[in-house]
């Protein structure tokens, strides 16, 4: 790729958050499971010292998607992320199609890198679902756990406390399995380490 063709697609507002917001999330899963299998018998990181982390790291997650949420508000990052319904299922399926058989092939991908176009189809997809969905109802789970006085006590008899834990685990364990499809699919490509390249400078 020649200098001319570089393109400008992470600004360093967006760095900065996607950097914090990786090393929290990061400390999140592994203190979460901690938290989750540890029994009496068998500890896997110490509790107290586990939960402190997780609820430091929660926070800073949680003031940190802040700065995503207004910078993709304020700046032209958000137009990334505007999202049209009618077609949207095809286009996924182009590009799975792609992944499936065309990609080995190195053949050219339907929805190239463009500065007016940052994600392909199924990128666009799961950034918006893990982004405006999973993970704001992971930070207000996490915050009612916290304060877990402002949790209604009783859902058809269910514990109220209970039900937003098994909740907040299970959108916890969504992000997992994104984190490492979301790693999977950044490293492949022209070579393994472009877009991680991409993702410090700013520069595609
Ligand atoms: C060690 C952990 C992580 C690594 C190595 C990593 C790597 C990358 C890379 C290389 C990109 C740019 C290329 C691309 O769009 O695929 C990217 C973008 C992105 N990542 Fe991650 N990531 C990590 C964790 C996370 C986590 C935990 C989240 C969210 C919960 C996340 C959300 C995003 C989003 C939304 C973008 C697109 C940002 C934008 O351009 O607007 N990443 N990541």
């Amino acid at each position: 790729m020649t200098k001319e063709e570089r393109i400008y697609l992470f600004p360093l507002w967006l760095r900065i958050w996607h950097g914090i917001n990786a090393l929290g999330i990061l400390i999140l899963i592994i203190t979460g499971i901690s938290m989750q299998y540890s029994t009496a018998g068998f500890v896997i990181l110490d509790f107290k010292t586990t939960i402190k982390l997780h609820n430091i790291a929660g926070i800073i997650v949680s003031i940190i998607y802040l700065m995503f949420f207004v910078g993709n508000i304020v700046s032209s990052n958000g137009f990334f992320y505007h999202f049209r319904i009618k077609g949207t299922s095809n286009r996924m399926l182009k590009q799975v199609k792609y992944y499936l058989c065309c990609f080995f092939k190195i053949e050219k991908p339907p929805y190239p890198v463009s500065e007016k176009r940052k994600f392909n189809p199924l990128q666009k997809f799961s950034y918006i679902g893990v982004m405006y969905f999973i993970v704001p109802f992971v930070i207000a789970s996490g915050m009612a756990l916290l304060f877990p006085e402002i949790i209604i006590e009783e859902i058809y008899s269910v514990s109220g406390i209970m039900l937003t834990a098994v909740l907040h685990g299970i959108a916890g364990f969504i992000i997992f399995i994104f984190l490492i499809v979301h790693i999977y699919i950044a490293s492949i490509g022209e070579s393994p380490m472009k877009n991680f390249k991409s993702m410090i400078t700013g520069w595609h």
